[in-house]
């Protein structure tokens, strides 16, 4: 049985051969879907017959959210962390092994459901992909189990156990990059699709992350990266020569790391959250954008640097703060976010992709921006 989603009063497809602009806009417009998957999409006067009809009552309606870039395999709570560093204390990689003791004494069901939890949350936020990291394990049976637990709620699930080195390790950083490329990687492998490690100050660096990227790809696993978000330093460029889906964070570039991204596949994602949470200057999507490169948006959400599950809030930011049109923010957090994934089926609103659509109540997507912190995601069937 199909549906016709009908009075829509602003439609961004993402396909600028069917709409206006990057966004694809159509006016009137209405989207037939079959199950899972759209069937036509059009002006409204063109509609072809169906089943059942939906009138959305002139909302704007968009491709749900792709969140390419979250770590919701956790226990415990910083809020003394983030409270301490809003009066005055500097962001460390460090932090990430307070989450580690709490998360390795935490039972698998608590996992699931905090989790889950959060997924749900993502969703009211608009957000229907999402991709899921390990990286608070840091053992090998820590790690497998977040992964296991994170492939009960999504198939984009990224092992990075060269998160940052664990306490029984400190003295060894390099037994345990040997860890992570052996024994853990035979333990995650099964239940991860993509490999990312944290190349910065205080986590792992070039030689370290290559390492664990190849040992990772050897094993048919793909690559992201953590890269440049403290400092400027090599991680862009590591990502690039990996042909890394995504180079996240993007905080401290360079004009080389910003051809580099330009002449690549690889997608700059970035991820205002954290620079809203550890209270730092935001990347600069105008210039990625202006040089060539792809860029998405995406929520970061952990509990260290960025505890916000809302891609809404990341848009509102991404238009304030980082000179980004609504139009550009809207379009990398929904068809960027797909490019950083190398998904072709979400985050467009075309015959064949997934019919994945949330709605904004308002005429609008603009209003995702200027009206920061409303609740604008509403529902469609
Ligand atoms: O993406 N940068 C590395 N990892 C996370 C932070 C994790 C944490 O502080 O717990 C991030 O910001
Ligand atoms: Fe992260």
């Amino acid at each position: 049985m199909n549906t016709l989603l009908d009075n829509i009063g602003l439609l961004v497809t993402n396909d600028p051969s069917v709409g206006a602009g990057l966004t694809g806009e159509i006016a009137d417009a209405a989207v037939l879907v079959d199950g899972d998957v759209i069937r036509w999409v059009g002006h409204s006067a063109d509609s072809p017959d169906a089943d059942t009809r939906i009138d959305l009552e002139r909302r704007c309606v968009i491709p749900g959210f792709v969140d390419s870039h979250s770590h919701l395999i956790f226990a415990g709570d910083r809020t003394a962390e983030f409270t301490a560093r809003m009066s005055g204390q500097a962001y460390s990689a460090g932090g990430i092994r307070t989450t580690v003791a709490a998360t390795r004494a935490a039972s698998d069901d608590e996992l699931r459901r905090r989790a889950k939890d959060l997924v749900a949350e993502m969703r009211r936020h608009g957000t229907t992909t999402v991709e899921i990291k390990s990286g608070y394990g840091l053992d090998v049976t820590n790690e497998a189990r977040s992964l296991r637990i994170a492939r009960e709620l999504t198939t984009e699930t990224t092992y990075i156990g060269a998160h940052v080195v664990p306490p029984e390790y400190a003295d060894n950083p390099d037994g345990y990059v040997d860890l992570v490329c052996g024994e853990m990687l035979d333990a995650c492998a099964p239940h991860a699709k993509w490999i990312d490690v944290f190349c910065d100050r205080g986590a792992f660096d070039a030689d370290q992350a290559r390492t664990v990227l190849q040992a990772g790809m050897r094993r048919g696993l793909m690559p992201r990266l953590h890269a440049n978000q403290l400092e400027p330093g090599p991680g862009v460029q590591l990502a690039v020569e990996v042909d890394a889906a995504s180079a996240d964070h993007c905080t401290h570039l360079s004009d080389a790391d910003i051809d580099a991204l330009a002449g690549s596949a690889t997608v700059a994602t970035l991820l205002p959250g954290a620079e809203f949470s550890t209270r730092a200057a935001y990347p600069d999507a105008r210039r990625l954008i202006d040089a060539g490169a792809t860029v998405a948006l995406a929520t970061d959400c952990n509990p260290g640097s960025s505890y916000t599950s809302s891609i809404p809030f990341c848009i509102a930011i991404a238009v304030r703060d980082m000179r980004m049109t609504p139009a550009e923010a809207v379009w990398a957090a929904t068809a960027g976010g797909a490019r950083a994934l190398r998904r072709d089926d979400v985050g467009v609103l075309r015959v064949g992709a997934n019919a994945d659509l949330v709605a904004v109540n308002a005429p609008s997507y603009v209003h995702l921006a200027y009206r920061p912190g409303v609740q604008l995601i509403g529902t469609i069937r």
